[in-house]
């Protein structure tokens, strides 16, 4: 293929303007829901301060070093997940539709989740769940249903409403394309949840209480070293923290120009990651904290994550500190613009994929993908029984999905195609951080192995114990019958034909010039 025509399709595909939009678009997709809700419960039931350290061998023995490789699959290969892969070798391409999945069932429930916070952001403005938000939240907001009587097929309207507002907005973004949708959501969101978060950390810092919080949080239990499960913990929150192993970065390498810097990037957004995750930390127990101190009770029967953290432990906390609305508003307001620019990267790895595969124009692949989407996430996570599809499907396409394909990736390129020194020419060539040595000893050994024994210890964890206490044939549906269903789907998109007109081979430098690539949203 010619230079000519290569620049034509990449011009076709969409591109990052800058080095900083993907660095800022990579951000954006890695602060997320992560970081503020699920991090600080992890550190803090996980042995507190003694956290993180192997949250830090995590993040550097498997976060970077897989950071680095979905880079390299995306920026060597100029695709998305599953074109990247068939690139790679041919007959991978399956992994790259798992991925694809993967983020499919993600893209599902993420959604519902920011249009609660939706809801809740209003709420803040008059402290709408009442006295006992505990009761609310269950009650009057989800009407959740009894999961052993079956899937209630009831909608919500107050669920229905804001989730339908978060479809449309996110379309809207998804259709401009990659550069004026995503890359300029994340230049505008992620400097104004900076801004909020710092000045919701402050104003938690100064509560009355918000010292016994970070001591709570920080004061460590060495002994949960030796417990497997923290390190497994560990492992877990890295990889959907950083939005590695499904897909979003090698989809967002595939938009960056072939001059930038792949290494330095990739260090970048990983410290940025974490460092904006024990910032979440802080604010997060520092109100906790006040909590505590308010209702007069232990930190351990305040402190939660997840729903139970976002939407019953912050309202009581907005109900008791002085000026609650403005920590309500940061707070629901730091939910949804982390939220979203996640949520966009998600969605563009499974639209980027359908635009690779039938040559698709970007609005026709997005309406192909964002509307079945939005009516499976309605129908589901706007009825009564939302919240445990939510929670059961969450759990197992993180441990079983995410940590699966991202071991089975690796064995696969490093083992079985043996793709790895092409890897490393490739990252030396475009990097300025040297690899050579470490990265190819901890991405071929250290980090499959690390994994391997963390999806043994969650597998066996939850052969012990039916998840959550929920009913077998809700596991077996939402968490077990989708983890076997992204990987089933993943294989049979792969039997689909390319079209001729895409090449499989590896794309050849093209001339940039001096200007960067512009989209045609065709
Ligand atoms: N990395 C994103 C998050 O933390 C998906 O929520």
């Amino acid at each position: 293929m010619s230079s000519t025509d290569q620049a034509a399709i990449e011009k076709r595909r969409g591109a990052f303007s800058s080095r900083n939009v993907f660095i800022f678009a990579a951000i954006g997709s890695a602060v997320g829901l992560g970081n503020i809700w699920r991090f600080p419960m992890e550190a803090y039931e996980n042995g507190g301060g003694a956290f993180l350290l192997p949250y830090l061998i995590a993040l550097l023995t498997a976060g970077i070093p897989f950071l680095l490789l979905d880079y390299v699959m995306g920026h060597r290969t100029r695709g998305s997940a599953p074109l990247a892969f068939a690139r790679t070798h041919r007959k991978t391409e399956w992994l790259g539709w798992w991925q694809v999945g993967i983020c499919f069932v993600i893209a599902l429930y993420y959604a519902a989740i920011l249009a609660w916070a939706l809801r809740y952001t209003l709420f803040s403005a008059d402290k709408g769940w009442g006295d006992d938000p505990n009761a609310f939240f269950g009650g009057e907001f989800l009407q959740a249903s009894d999961p052993t009587k079956g899937i209630s097929t009831e909608f919500v309207i107050g669920l229905l409403v804001p989730l339908v507002i978060v479809w449309l907005a996110v379309i809207v973004i998804m259709m401009l394309g990659v550069q004026k949708g995503v890359g300029n959501t994340a230049m505008i969101f992620i400097p104004v949840l900076i801004l909020a978060f710092l000045a919701l950390v402050i104003r938690s810092l100064f509560l009355p209480g918000a010292a016994d919080g970070l001591n709570a949080l920080f004061t460590p239990d060495w002994s949960a070293l030796t417990d497997t499960g923290v390190w497994a913990a560990a492992y877990s929150q890295i990889f959907f923290s950083l939005s590695i192993g499904f897909g979003i970065m090698i989809t967002y390498a595939s938009y960056v120009g072939r001059k930038v810097d792949m290494t330095g990037s990739g260090l970048v957004v990983g410290f940025a990651n974490s460092s904006f995750e024990l910032l979440c930390g802080i604010g997060v127990f520092s109100a906790l904290g006040f909590m505590a101190q308010a209702q007069g009770v232990a930190i351990n029967e305040v402190a939660s994550g997840g729903p139970g953290l976002a939407f019953v432990a912050f309202p009581t906390i907005i109900n008791e500190a002085p000026a609650g609305v403005v920590i309500g508003l940061l707070f629901f307001a730091s939910l949804i613009l982390a939220g979203i620019t996640s949520l966009v990267s998600i969605l563009e790895v499974v639209i980027s994929a359908i635009r690779d595969k039938f040559e698709m124009s970007r609005i026709g692949a997005t309406m192909a993908v964002c509307i079945p989407a939005a009516a499976i996430s309605v129908f589901f996570f706007s009825t009564k029984s939302a919240l445990h599809v939510l929670d059961i499907a969450d759990n197992f396409i993180n441990k079983f999905g995410i940590l699966f394909v991202a071991v089975v990736s690796m064995v696969v390129l490093v083992w079985i195609v043996r793709a790895l020194p092409d890897f490393v020419e490739h990252l030396t060539t475009h990097g300025s951080v040297p690899i050579r040595g470490w990265w190819p000893a901890l991405i071929a050994v250290v980090t499959p192995l690390a994994l391997t024994f963390v999806l043994i210890s969650d597998f066996v964890d939850t052969i012990k114990e039916p998840y959550g206490g929920y009913p077998t044939w809700m596991i077996a549906t939402f968490g077990w019958g989708v983890v076997a269903a992204v990987i089933f789907g993943g294989v049979a998109a792969s039997l689909v034909k390319w079209r001729p007109e895409t090449s499989l081979d590896i794309p050849g430098p093209i001339d940039e010039g001096t200007a960067p690539i512009k989209e045609e949203n065709r």
